[in-house]
C-alpha cells in the first residue's frame, strides 16, 4: 500500500488501508497539529454537551480515539471524573497526559471486545472517529455494552451540509473529491453519521437526541487551517483517488487562504444516548431511574433525568468558535479554557449573567434578558383627553399647542 503523502507512485486501491494506515498517519510530521485544529473548535461545544449530561467527580470515563487528548485531560483535570481512560491505536501524543486520574489505554477499537480488563463506564465518548471505521454500527453496540446502568454513550462525527446552490465551485469538488477518497480508501462514511441516532437506539438506549453544529469557516480560524492542513496532506489521494483536477484543487486552497472565504463549512453531529437502568452507585442495577447532574453544574448527581434537562446550546451562553487562542490568534497567549463563556465586548473577561456590559443582555439566555423599558406616557389617557375636551374652552392661540406643552399644562383633571 503507497502511504499517503509520500509522492504515491501507485493510487490507492479501494478498502487499502485503516484511518492511520492509508490516511493520516500519526508519525507524520503535523499530524498532531492537524487535529490540534479541529480540537481547538469542537472541544468548547463537546464540553459544553458532556457538561449538560452530567459529567464530573464519581464518573468513571472512557475517551476513544484520544487523539492529541484535549477531551480526557479535561474530564480528568476540569470535569473532574474519578478515572478517565484515554484509549487509541497511537498514544504517543496521550502519554505525555498519563496521571493518577488519566489512564493511556492502547488498544485497536476495533477489537474493544477483547478488551475485558477495561471495565465499565458512566461516560463512553467517540468524536470523529467511527464515521471512519467500516465496522461503527457493530461498534456502537460493543461500546454500549461498556456502559455502567445510566451511563452515557456520545458520539460526534463529521456532517457536511452542501449548499445546494453552489455545486460546481471549486470549494465543493474538493469537499467532494475528499469524501470519495475518504470512502475509497479507508472506509469513511459520511452520510452513516446521520444514523448515530438510530444505531444507538438500536443498541438498546434511551433517551437518544442528537444535534448539529456548524462554525463559521471564516478566514484566519482553527477550522479554516484544519481544512487547509487536511487538503494540502491528502493532495496526491485527491487527484487520484478523488479524481480532482490540480487546478480545482489549488483553487480551493487559495479560496481558503482568502480574505473573502465564507461558507457553512462540515459540522459535527453528536448523538447521545444512556443506557436504561440506574447508575449502581445509587441504587443498584435495573432499578429504574437515570442517574445525571445538574444541568451547567457538571458535576453533581441530582438523580434528575438528563434527557428532559439539557439544555440547548441555542438557551446556552456563547461558545467561542474561532479556535483562537488570543485576539490575534497566537496560541500562545494566556486566556480562560475554551469551554468558559466570555463576556461579548471583552473576550478575555468570563460571561456572567450579572455583566453589565451592553452587549450581555444579548449573551444571555432568553429567560434572564432584561425587558425593554416602555417609555412613559407623556400625553394623559384617552379618558382624560375627552374629559379634558370637554371642560377646556378652545385655545384661543391659531398656534396648535404640542402634546407635551398641552399634557403640562392640563396635566391634572379636575376632581369631581
Ligand atoms: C480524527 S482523530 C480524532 C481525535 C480526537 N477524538 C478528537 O476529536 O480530537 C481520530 C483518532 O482516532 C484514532 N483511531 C482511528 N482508528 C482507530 C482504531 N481502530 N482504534 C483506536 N483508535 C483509532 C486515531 O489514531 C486518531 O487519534
Amino acid at each position: 500500500m503507497a502511504p499517503a503523502s509520500e509522492g504515491h507512485p501507485e493510487p490507492p486501491r479501494p478498502g487499502a488501508g485503516r484511518y492511520g494506515e492509508a490516511l493520516f498517519r500519526p508519525e507524520q510530521p503535523g499530524e498532531g497539529d492537524r487535529i490540534d485544529h479541529a480540537a481547538l473548535v469542537y472541544d468548547p461545544f463537546t464540553r459544553q454537551r458532556l457538561r449538560s449530561l452530567g459529567v464530573g467527580p464519581g464518573w468513571r470515563c472512557l475517551e476513544v480515539g484520544a487523539g492529541t487528548g484535549t477531551i480526557a485531560r479535561w474530564l480528568a483535570e476540569e470535569a473532574g471524573a474519578d478515572e478517565v481512560v484515554a484509549l487509541d491505536r497511537d498514544t504517543s501524543r496521550l502519554e505525555p497526559l498519563a496521571g493518577p486520574r488519566l489512564r493511556v489505554h492502547t488498544a485497536d477499537l476495533t477489537r474493544i471486545a477483547d478488551e475485558p480488563d477495561l471495565g465499565t463506564f458512566d461516560l463512553v465518548h467517540a468524536r470523529f472517529v467511527l464515521m471512519h471505521l467500516p465496522e461503527r454500527r457493530a461498534l456502537v453496540s460493543r461500546l454500549a455494552e461498556r456502559l455502567n446502568p445510566g451511563g452515557f454513550l456520545v458520539l460526534s462525527d463529521a456532517a457536511d451540509v452542501p449548499d445546494p446552490a453552489d455545486p460546481h465551485s471549486a470549494y465543493r469538488q474538493t469537499l467532494n473529491a475528499m469524501w470519495r477518497t475518504l470512502a475509497q480508501t479507508i472506509g469513511t462514511d459520511i452520510a452513516a453519521v446521520r444514523s448515530h441516532p438510530h444505531a444507538l437506539r438500536a443498541a438498546g438506549l434511551s433517551g437518544v437526541a442528537a444535534e448539529l453544529v456548524c462554525p463559521p469557516l471564516t478566514p484566519g480560524t482553527s477550522l479554516t487551517a484544519f481544512w487547509s492542513e487536511t487538503w494540502r496532506r491528502m493532495r496526491p489521494d485527491l487527484l487520484i483517488a478523488g479524481g480532482l483536477e490540480p487546478a480545482a484543487l489549488d483553487e480551493a486552497l487559495a479560496y481558503l487562504d482568502s480574505a473573502g472565504l465564507a461558507e457553512l463549512g462540515p459540522g459535527m453531529l453528536t448523538a447521545w444516548g444512556h443506557r436504561p437502568g440506574r447508575s449502581a452507585r445509587r441504587g443498584g442495577v435495573g432499578s429504574g431511574g437515570v442517574r445525571s447532574g445538574g444541568v451547567g453544574s457538571g458535576s453533581r448527581r441530582t438523580g434528575v433525568d438528563p434527557a428532559t434537562v439539557q439544555r440547548p446550546f441555542a438557551q446556552a451562553p456563547p461558545v467561542d468558535t474561532s479556535g483562537r487562542s488570543g485576539e490575534d490568534g497566537s496560541k500562545d497567549r494566556p486566556v480562560p479554557p475554551t469551554g468558559v463563556p466570555r463576556c461579548p465586548s471583552r473576550p478575555d473577561a468570563p460571561w456572567s449573567p450579572r455583566c453589565s456590559c451592553p452587549r450581555s443582555r444579548w449573551a444571555a439566555p432568553w429567560w434572564r434578558r432584561r425587558r425593554p423599558v416602555r417609555p412613559r406616557r407623556r400625553s394623559p389617557p384617552p379618558a382624560v383627553r375627552s374629559l379634558l375636551r370637554r371642560t377646556e374652552p378652545p385655545s384661543p392661540s391659531p398656534v396648535r399647542a404640542s402634546p407635551h406643552r398641552a399634557s403640562s399644562t392640563t396635566a391634572s383633571p379636575p376632581r369631581t
